[in-house]
């Protein structure tokens, strides 16, 4: 895998359990959704992608990995996605409790959030969605922070990151033909490509987000990079 990170507390569920649980108090007490991770430009220029390449009338079933407090489902679901088809995963509990309280105030109990581990369980099915008893059931999968956390996770006994292990679990989860978009802010757009088109994956590039630039000691770049790869046909 390229760009090796090395472990931070951000890789680890304590951490992530305690943002939230303090991140569920502050929506009980005084109403705050909680962080938007990468700003709202970021979730804007996700859901404008994705109504350009997985449009609602198509009616995609779409999963985030790491959904944290809803804020991109529902803004999915704001731009006429079935809510009933939008599932959000996150191991974090309270992550789980403070996006379902959040959907009860936004007009979106229907967008489902349930507790799962990424790396080791496959989410639950919907209603209505068809298995043929395998787990790659998704049209759209979208990972925005997800992936960049999970790379700062300790590494195991022969010095691999758990990260390494992101690429296969996501390509079992798509349907063939199925689109996974990524925004990361710790692997640039050629990382990315290298750590997800690999011959275990079979994965393709699909297309890539433009997000604003900047140049700084005559070298440039974005803060985020946002690439969509496909399960081929
Ligand atoms: C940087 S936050 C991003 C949250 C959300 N995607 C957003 O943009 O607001 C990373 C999220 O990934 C979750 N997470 C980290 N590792 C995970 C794993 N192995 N399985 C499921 N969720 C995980 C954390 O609990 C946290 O909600």
């Amino acid at each position: 895998m390229s760009a090796e990170l090395q472990p931070s507390k951000l890789g680890t569920k304590e951490h992530w359990d305690h943002v939230y649980a303090e991140e569920l108090t502050n929506f009980e007490e005084i109403g705050h959704e909680g962080e938007i991770w990468f700003g709202e430009e970021s979730v804007e220029k996700m859901v404008g992608w994705s109504l350009e390449h997985a449009a609602p009338s198509l009616n995609p079933a779409v999963l985030e990995v790491g959904s944290g407090n809803g804020t991109l489902l529902f803004a999915l679901a704001e731009a006429g996605y079935d809510q009933k088809l939008l599932l959000g995963i996150d191991y974090s509990g309270d992550a789980v409790k403070l996006a379902v309280n959040i959907a009860a105030t936004r007009n979106a109990a229907e967008v489902t959030f349930s507790i799962c581990d990424f790396l080791t369980d496959d989410p639950l099915l919907l209603p209505g969605m068809q298995s043929n008893d395998t787990p790659g059931a998704w049209d759209l999968i979208l990972d925005k922070g997800t992936y960049d956390a999970i790379a700062l996770g300790q590494k195991d006994g022969d010095g691999q990151s758990p990260a390494t292990r992101y690429p296969g679990r996501l390509t079992r989860l798509l349907k063939t033909g199925g689109i996974f978009l990524i925004t990361s802010c710790n692997f640039t757009e050629d990382e990315l490509k290298s750590n997800f088109i690999t011959e275990e994956t079979g994965l393709i590039y699909h297309s890539r987000i433009q997000h604003p630039t900047f140049s700084f000691g005559g070298r440039s770049g974005s803060i985020v990079s946002s690439v969509a790869f496909q399960k081929p046909l």
